[in-house]
């Protein structure tokens, strides 16, 4: 699943490093959250000037529901604000708004948020924002996996489109092509686990609520610098007629 180079660019995001980042100030979790939200605007604003078409940003996995109830309240709060004030935003800077995850666990007054945040900016044609919420790769890849019919025949792209519908996306979506980490840790903790098959990781020691446009730049700078192989030879090779050679 090459992807040519004039393609728009699909970028994920874990924003990982508000809980340290209030900690450091000697303040709540929950406070660190708060500014994170203001982190994900300057994200959104930032990321179609970069060539990115599609942003999926880590909001809440799965496993977040082990947090305490308190901090998982403000969190569903916080998406639910971020959706009622960005909507009109959105929709007006041509942004489709799309979250992939379960909804089954989530509060109607939150579903309902996403309802009418989807539909208010669905034919945005600039970035699709995925919000990742309650979202596991593996129960994506679970989900496209139960679909299968063992006498159809089933390619990389039509069980990339099964795992996109299993967490509710478009399903014409495509791999995504960076991730990038904040606050230093180094691991995917289920994100976009199919999806990333020859992603460009990207690792940053900033914490999420530090997070802006010029780091979202530089980070797509270093992916443009990267050669990607797919299994083949550099460049260089290639030009020297050694890609097909033993
Ligand atoms: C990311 O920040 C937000 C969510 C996972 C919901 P964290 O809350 O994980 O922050 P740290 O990792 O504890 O600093
Ligand atoms: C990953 O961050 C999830 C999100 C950013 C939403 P976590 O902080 O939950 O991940 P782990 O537990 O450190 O792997
Ligand atoms: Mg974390």
């Amino acid at each position: 699943m090459a992807r040519s180079p004039n393609e728009g660019l699909h970028v994920g995001l874990i924003m990982d490093g508000n809980g340290r980042w209030a900690q450091a100030r000697g303040l709540p979790r929950t406070e660190g959250h708060g500014r994170g939200a203001d982190a994900v605007r300057r994200a959104v604003e930032a990321a179609p000037a970069l060539g990115i078409t599609t942003l999926t940003l880590y909001a809440f996995s799965a496993d977040n529901w082990r947090r305490p109830a308190n901090e998982v309240s403000v969190l569903m709060g916080l998406l639910e604000s971020f959706l009622v004030r960005e909507r009109t935003n959105c929709r007006r800077r041509g942004v489709r708004i799309g979250l992939i995850g379960r909804r089954d666990r989530l509060s109607p007054a939150l579903v309902r948020a996403i309802e009418t945040a989807e539909l208010a900016t669905r034919d945005g044609p600039r970035l699709y924002l995925r919000l990742a919420v309650d979202y596991s790769g593996r129960s994506a890849i679970l989900g496209a996996a139960a679909g299968l019919r063992a006498d159809e025949p089933c390619d990389e792209r039509g069980f990339l489109r099964q795992v996109n519908r299993a967490c509710h996306s478009d399903p014409e979506t495509p791999p995504v092509d960076l991730i990038i980490r904040t606050s230093g840790e180094q691991r995917l903790s289920d994100f976009l686990l199919f999806e990333s098959a020859y992603a460009e990781l990207v690792f940053v020691e900033t914490l999420w609520p530090d997070f802006g446009g010029e780091e979202l730049r530089r980070a797509v700078e270093s992916f443009r610098r990267r050669e990607r192989r797919y299994g083949g030879l550099p460049s260089t090779s290639r030009r020297l007629g050694l890609q097909n050679s033993a």
